[in-house]
């Protein structure tokens, strides 16, 4: 069932940080209408990268995408609100760059599925997965007036 409570992993990856591209991705999240409940700066360490995209470990990109991820800093968001799982994929575009629409993400400022600025959750129980993997000291709850006027 639909809830206005549903959260997504949004990571923007070290290209995206480089790029000066992080306030630019919290901004269509914001302006979509989704809640930004938790945000940090981090440099993880190779095993939690594996950990995250542990279910690519047979892939034989795998070593590449560990290498790529570990080239600079990411910034792991956490945003809440209705269908934040698949609109936030419909708002990031299509994994490889070449086939992202214009208007996402993806469609506006990637060339290469190496370097595709940003990883969003693609299901609800994984994006449950995520965000305790990246936020294992838990998340602020906090009321914004506009929840009340959703409906
Ligand atoms: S697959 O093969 O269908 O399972 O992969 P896909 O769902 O398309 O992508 C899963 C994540 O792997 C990343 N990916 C790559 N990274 C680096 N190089 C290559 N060639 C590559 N192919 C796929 C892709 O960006 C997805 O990462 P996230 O962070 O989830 O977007």
């Amino acid at each position: 069932m639909a809830s206005i409570r549903e959260r997504t992993y949004i990571m923007v990856k070290p290209d995206g940080v480089q790029r000066g591209l992080v306030g630019e991705i919290i901004s269509r999240f914001e302006k979509r209408g989704f809640k930004l409940i938790a945000a940090k700066l981090a440099s993880p360490p190779k095993e939690q990268l594996e950990k995250h995209y542990a279910d690519l470990s047979s892939k034989p990109f795998f070593p590449g995408l560990i290498k790529y991820m570990l080239s600079g800093p990411v910034f792991a968001l956490v945003f809440e609100g209705l269908d934040a799982v698949k609109t936030g994929r419909v708002m990031l575009g299509a994994t490889n760059p070449l086939q992202s629409a214009a208007g996402t993400i993806r469609g506006d400022y990637a060339l290469a599925v190496g370097r595709n600025i940003c990883h969003g959750s693609d299901t609800v129980e994984n994006a449950e997965k995520e965000i305790a993997l990246w936020f294992p000291e838990g998340i602020v709850q906090y009321s914004l007036l506009q929840e009340s006027m959703i409906f």
